[in-house]
C-alpha cells in the first residue's frame, strides 16, 4: 500500500545545517564532505531525504539566507563537484536531497543587487524595490524588518530606499518584475537539472508585497517581548493574494521533471496554510505545518490542533508536521527532556510527512552562548529577549571528545556541555536511549502502512490522555500518549490489542486486554485487532 504514495509522502525529512552538521576539513564549520561521512548513519537511522539549509555563496550576514550567487557553493562548504559527489553518494544510498531555495531577497552582494543600486537607470533597478523617501525624508512606509528595526534603508547612491523584510544586507526581490521572475526560476532548473530532489522555499509567504504600499496596521495584541517586529500585523507585506500565481510557475516547472518535492516556509494560522496546496496542484506539495511548535503543550491543544488541520486539509492534499528547525529554539529545551520521548512518538506516528531537526534525536539542548559568542544577527540587533537562534544551532554530538567529533578545530558555535553524555556513539549502544527510540518508531512506520500512510482517527481523549488510531486495510494501530506526570489508564476500544513499543523502550509485545497503565510520560503504539 505504501508504494502507491510518492517518496515525500511515506518518507521522512531531516533538516541538516550545514554549518554544524559535520566538519571534515578540520575549519570549524561543516562542510559537504562530512555531510557525505556521515551519510552512513542517516541511513542507520533509517530517513529517507535530507534537506540542507543553504550553501550558497554568501557573505554570512544571516549565515547563508543571504546569497550572492543562487548557482554555485560557498567554498566554506566545498564545491560544485562536492556537491555533486553528495547527489550521488545519497541517491546510492536511496536518500533523496533537499535544497533550500531563497526567492524572497539575495545579498546586498549579490551582482543584481550591486547593478541595480548603481543608478536609477539601471536595467536591474526594478530587481529590487525601490521607493522615494517620503515627504519628511523618512522610510516610504512603516513595514518593519522581521529582525528589528524599519524594512527600508535609504541608499545614498540614488537617493532611494529600498525593501528588505530581514537585514538590510538582504534586499527584497521584486517579483513582479518578469526578468526576475525568469532569473529566479532559472536557479530551480539548475538545481533540478543537477540531480536534487525538491526545495524547501524559504519565506515563501512574504515574496509579494502590498501593490499600493500600504502602511501595516498596529498589532492590538503585541507585548514587547515578542520583539519589535510583531508591533505591526503584516497585512500588507506577507501573504498577498498574487502569491499564488508564483508559486503556480514554480510548480509548474518542478512538474516538468519527475517525481520533485516543493516545501513552503510558511508561518501562517492554519485556514492560510492550507490555502498553499493551492487547486489542482498549483501550489506546492507540502505547506511546512509548525503549529506542533507554535501551540501550547499539553494533550487537549494538541489533540484539537491535529483534528482542526485534519478537517482543514483540500482534498487530496497531503498533511506534514514538524516538531523543530534552526529558527526554533529546541525541542527538548521547549517541553523537557520526557515530553521530548513522547513528541517522538507523536511526530513519528500522525499521518503525514514528518520533518525532523539535526540533533532532536538525541535530544539536544539549547546551549547557551556566551555574549562574546553570539552569532545570530537577530540576536545582536534585539538583544536579550531569547529571539537569538544561536542555541539551537550548535554542532551536532558525535562523540565525547572535545569538539564532540564534530570538528578538530574550535567550532563556529560552541558545542553544548552535555556531549559528554549525549551524543550518537553512547546512545547507538544504549538500548533504551533517544538515539534508539527515533530510529525504533522510524523502523515502526516503514514497516507499517497503517503508520506511514493510513487514515487518522480521533479516539476519545481526557486530561493528560491523546490518543488517535492509524487505519490501512487489514491494519489497526492505537497510539496512546500520556501528557503529564502522574500515570494514567487508557481502555481499548474493542477488543485486546498487543504492545509494539513504548517511548520507554522497555514494553513489547505486552497483551493490552481491558486497559494498559501509562506511566508518566509514556506513549505507547498499541496494535489492535
Ligand atoms: C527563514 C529562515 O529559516 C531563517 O533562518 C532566515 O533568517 C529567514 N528566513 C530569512 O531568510
Amino acid at each position: 500500500m505504501s508504494e502507491d504514495y510518492r517518496w515525500w509522502q511515506r518518507g521522512i525529512v531531516y533538516q541538516i545545517y550545514p554549518r554544524s552538521f559535520m566538519d571534515a576539513n578540520g575549519d570549524g564549520v561543516g562542510d559537504l564532505a562530512g555531510i557525505v561521512h556521515k551519510l552512513e548513519y542517516l541511513r542507520w537511522l533509517g530517513i529517507d531525504a535530507v534537506w540542507l539549509s543553504p550553501i550558497y555563496p554568501s557573505p554570512m550576514a544571516d549565515f547563508g539566507y543571504d546569497v550572492s550567487d543562487f548557482e554555485a557553493v560557498d567554498p566554506m562548504f566545498g564545491t560544485l563537484e562536492d556537491f555533486d559527489a553528495l547527489i550521488a553518494a545519497a541517491h546510492a544510498r536511496g536518500l533523496e536531497v533537499i535544497l533550500d531555495y531563497i526567492p524572497n531577497h539575495s545579498s546586498h552582494r549579490h551582482p543584481w543587487f550591486e547593478e541595480a543600486r548603481a543608478s536609477r537607470d539601471n536595467p536591474r533597478r526594478d530587481w529590487y524595490l525601490w521607493r522615494d523617501p517620503a515627504a519628511d525624508g523618512g522610510p516610504p512606509t512603516n513595514w518593519l524588518s522581521n529582525f528589528g528595526g524599519s524594512a527600508w534603508t535609504r541608499d545614498p547612491a540614488t537617493d532611494q530606499y529600498y525593501y528588505h523584510a530581514y537585514l538590510a544586507e538582504q534586499p527584497d526581490l521584486n517579483w513582479r518584475n518578469p526578468a526576475l521572475q525568469e532569473a529566479m526560476l532559472g536557479v530551480l532548473r539548475f538545481w533540478l537539472d543537477r540531480g536534487v530532489d525538491g526545495f524547501r522555499i524559504d519565506a515563501l509567504r512574504q515574496i509579494v508585497k502590498d501593490e499600493r504600499w500600504r502602511d501595516n496596521p498596529p498589532n492590538p495584541d503585541w507585548r514587547p517581548a515578542q520583539g519589535p517586529y510583531q508591533a505591526l500585523l503584516p497585512v500588507y507585506t506577507t501573504d498577498r493574494p498574487e502569491v499564488m500565481a508564483l508559486i503556480g510557475r514554480m510548480r509548474q516547472l518542478a512538474d516538468a521533471y519527475h517525481d520533485r518535492v516543493l516545501i513552503g516556509e510558511l508561518y501562517l494560522p492554519l485556514q492560510r496554510l492550507v490555502a498553499y496546496y493551492g487547486s489542482n496542484g498549483s501550489g506546492v506539495h507540502l505547506p511546512f505545518n509548525f503549529h506542533l511548535i507554535l501551540r501550547a503543550w499539553n494533550a487537549r491543544g494538541i489533540a484539537a490542533l491535529v483534528d482542526e488541520y485534519e478537517a482543514a486539509l483540500p482534498t487530496g492534499a497531503w498533511p506534514n508536521w514538524v516538531l523543530g528547525n534552526h529558527d526554533q529554539h529546541r525541542l527538548a529545551s521547549r517541553i523537557g527532556p520526557a515530553q521530548a520521548r513522547l513528541a517522538a512518538m507523536l511526530l513519528l506516528s500522525l499521518r503525514g510527512t514528518p520533518t525532523l531537526y539535526y540533533g532532536d534525536e538525541l535530544g539536544m539542548q539549547d546551549v547557551p552562548i556566551p555574549p562574546e559568542r553570539v552569532q545570530d544577527p537577530w540576536e545582536k540587533n534585539v538583544p536579550g529577549l531569547g529571539l537569538g537562534r544561536d542555541p539551537e544551532r550548535t554542532p551536532m554530538q558525535w562523540d565525547d571528545t572535545p569538539h564532540a567529533g564534530f570538528s578538530s578545530a574550535q567550532p563556529w558555535l560552541p558545542v553544548a556541555a552535555d556531549h559528554g553524555t549525549v551524543n550518537v556513539a553512547r546512545q547507538r549502544v544504549d538500548p533504551r536511549s533517544m538515539l534508539n527510540l527515533y530510529r525504533r518508531l522510524i523502523e515502526l512506520r516503514r514497516r507499517n502502512p497503517a503508520l506511514a500512510v493510513g487514515a487518522y482517527r480521533a479516539m476519545p481523549g481526557a486530561g493528560e490522555l491523546l490518543s488517535y488510531s492509524r487505519v490501512a486495510p487489514g491494519q489497526r494501530i492505537a497510539v496512546a500518549l500520556n501528557f503529564g506526570p502522574e500515570s494514567l489508564l487508557w481502555k481499548p476500544p474493542n477488543g485486546p490489542g498487543r504492545i509494539l513499543l513504548s517511548t520507554h523502550l522497555d514494553r513489547v509485545d505486552e497483551p493490552v486486554r481491558d486497559a494498559v497503565e501509562l506511566r508518566g510520560d509514556e506513549g505507547l503504539i498499541i496494535e489492535l485487532p
